[in-house]
């Protein structure tokens, strides 16, 4: 049976228990990350290690672990998981358990979850279809908080409309994110993505995107989107730590571009594959 960690224990995930008291299910008030393991090996670790101590501080949680102790408790998760299939790692950090109060005690001692699950493999290379949305979620999008309601209601809403996989956000006529991706698109041959600007999450995959096309042809450069932009692009694609870079083919019931998976798209996606592959 798997483990989990859980405020210093290693424990079957049937044992893991913490009190209802827990701001995290009283306030949804703490963070997580999600960090993919690929052959074994961790991708990015430092990185969403870094964004970890980021939402934390933005929340003033201590950072409950040192790079050091994350790192060897990924490690002794991932030692239970013997077969050769991809995980990634999830690791909820909140405040801890106290009376249940807006105001909160400072000496409240965080409750630590980590656990592994198995990726699910779905082949996106055919593409996906999104719908757009109001972006109804609060305003400070860089934190990733585990105040997750208005991403699953968004996600819900796009797949019982046309059974679409994602619902591309839209604030003040400008493209902010996926409900769980970060978005880039492509008109006229040149590679665009929403800059880190606070509105959107600084997603490890985006980032990492970004930098591999740096010395390519076209580079993507990180600018404003607007909706009007959104709907006449060439191409439009999404991205996440689990499911990589994957093409949306349709957009609101609408073809994107040729319908069909683009060729930047091709040639980026064979980019970050290859990244990945070398590790
Ligand atoms: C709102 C949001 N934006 C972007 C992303 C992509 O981030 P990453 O590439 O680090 O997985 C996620 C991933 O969960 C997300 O929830």
């Amino acid at each position: 049976m798997s483990l989990v960690y859980l405020n210093g224990e290693y424990l079957p995930i049937e044992q893991a228990r913490i009190s209802v008291l827990d701001r995290g299910f009283t306030f949804a008030d703490g963070v997580y990350e999600i960090i993919p393991v690929f052959n074994g090996k961790i991708l990015r670790p430092d990185e969403h290690l870094i964004r970890l101590a980021n939402s934390l501080s933005s929340i003033a949680i201590n950072n409950p672990c040192t790079s050091k102790e994350w790192r060897q408790i990924f490690s002794n998760l991932l030692a239970d998981r013997t077969d050769d299939r991809n995980y990634s790692i999830y690791i909820q950090v909140t405040r801890g358990t106290g009376e249940r109060n807006h105001i909160y005690d400072n000496e409240l001692v965080p409750t630590v979850l980590v656990m592994c699950n198995p990726v699910n493999e779905r082949d996106y290379s055919h593409g996906v279809t999104a719908i757009t949305h109001e972006d109804i979620r609060w305003k400070y999008c860089h934190i990733k908080a585990i105040t997750l309601l208005p991403g699953v209601l968004l996600k819900k809403l796009a797949k019982d409309t046309d059974g679409s996989f994602e619902a591309i956000l839209i604030r003040e006529g400008l493209v902010t994110e996926g409900a769980s991706s970060n978005v880039f698109m492509v008109s006229e041959g040149q590679i665009k993505t929403p800059a880190k600007d606070g509105s959107i999450l600084a997603g490890i995959t985006r980032d990492l995107l970004v930098n591999l096309l740096q010395d390519n042809v076209p580079c993507c450069t990180e600018q404003k989107i607007t909706e009007q932009e959104l709907r006449q692009a060439d191409e439009i694609w999404i991205t996440s730590s689990t499911i990589g870079v994957v093409p949306v083919i349709m957009l609101d019931g609408m073809q994107v571009g040729s319908g069909k998976p683009g060729e930047i798209w091709k040639l980026a996606n064979s980019i970050y594959e290859s990244y990945k592959r070398e590790l």
